[in-house]
């Protein structure tokens, strides 16, 4: 491998654009060298925004390049699980958006190609690398909290997306929730064993017609004995409401919601401050350049990602594991998922 790792992105829409941006101007060690996307209009104005030398309609003119060390998968959900086999098969390391995909069947296929190809696979669970949530999570893990009894994780969108992404996304907890379910493994540092899904629509009754639910609190028992709670809402008139607790025999972690700034307002009626930082772009911004840091250092020295494919199965069986639940309204062993 070349000194400088040679990237190219397959899909150049929100995310993608994001993830591009941060290769070309933020990440040293890396060169961006092609982007594609079906829609050409998409991958030349991203090409051309930040110079980089090939914008492509077709992603196999990415994977025929010997040059190219590795893909940075950002198109559609119902595409990353193809890619990432084709990408392993064309021996090019691959970090990938999150999910996998829906299916648990399409899942173990793409894994089974990496694990033959040999080339390293990061899902892109970005929330572990946030630095408050990874403070908390390296808190935990050194014991400072003792042995960990509670989780609470809330998880509540500014506002819903349009009801014709509602109808694709796979429902609440496969395209929001597993997020949360992916936080919750990585703060306690073992497996949830079975989980309780209560759902409702309280925001807005278009999604309830369109199969899906806008509001649940999710349960989690985990192997280790400790007990766990997830509360999303698809609308927070306040903002995007992002805030996690690890509460133990010894003490208590938390981490707070990000504010674009530390003023606050103090008169005579109240003491006010701006809203939190609005949705995932801007409060999560450094947990992308960090995900992506730590992909290229395990490429440049042979080591494991620190979201392995497992790490991007688990969430999709939870999932699966809620929506079950929830329609059933019993709790769900995840052994009973697979
Ligand atoms: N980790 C996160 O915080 C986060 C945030 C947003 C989206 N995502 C994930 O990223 C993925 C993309 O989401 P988005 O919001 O950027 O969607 P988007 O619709 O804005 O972008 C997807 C892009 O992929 C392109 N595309 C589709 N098929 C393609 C193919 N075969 N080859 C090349 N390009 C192709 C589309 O034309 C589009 O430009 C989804 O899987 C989503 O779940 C993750």
């Amino acid at each position: 491998m070349a000194a400088t790792l040679r990237i190219g992105v397959i899909g150049a829409g929100r995310i993608g654009v994001l993830h591009a941006r941060n290769l070309a101007t933020r990440l040293p060690g890396v060169r961006l060298e092609a982007i594609s996307d079906v829609v050409a209009a998409s991958a030349e104005k991203c090409a051309k925004d930040l110079g980089v030398a090939s914008a492509l309609t077709d992603h196999r003119r990415i994977l025929e390049r010997k040059d190219i060390d590795a893909v940075v998968i950002c198109s559609s959900t119902d595409t990353h699980a193809r890619l990432i086999g084709e990408a392993a098969e064309a021996g090019k390391h691959v970090f990938c958006e999150k999910p996998i995909d829906h299916d648990l069947a399409k899942i173990d296929d793409a894994l089974a190609k990496v694990a033959r190809a040999g080339v390293k696979l990061q899902v892109g669970f970005n929330r572990r690398f946030d630095p408050s949530f990874s403070r908390v999570r390296d808190l935990v893990a050194g014991g400072s909290v003792g042995k960990p009894h509670l989780l609470r994780i809330t998880s509540r969108d500014p506002s819903p997306p349009p009801i014709a992404y509602v109808k694709v996304s796979g429902g609440i907890f496969l395209d929001m929730t597993i997020h949360d379910f992916d936080m919750a493994r990585f703060q306690m540092g073992c497996e949830v064993t079975e989980l309780y899904a209560a759902g409702g629509v309280l925001v807005d009754p278009e999604i309830g017609k369109a199969g899906d639910l806008d509001t649940a609190v999710i349960t989690l028992r985990f192997e280790n004995g400790a007990i766990g709670t997830i509360d999303n809402s698809r609308k927070s008139v306040f903002g995007y409401d992002q805030r996690l607790e690890v509460f133990g025999s010894g003490g208590m972690a938390e981490a707070a919601n990000a504010f674009p700034n530390t003023v606050t307002l103090s008169n005579g009626k109240s003491v006010a401050r701006d809203l939190p930082l609005n949705f995932f772009l801007d409060r999560y911004a450094e947990s992308y350049v960090r995900e992506m840091e730590a992909f290229i250092a395990c490429v440049r020295d042979g080591k494991e990602p620190p979201v392995s494919g497992r790490d991007g199965r688990v969430p999709v069986v939870m999932g699966r594991a809620a929506r079950l639940s929830a329609e059933k309204n019993r709790p769900v062993k995840l052994s009973e998922i697979g």
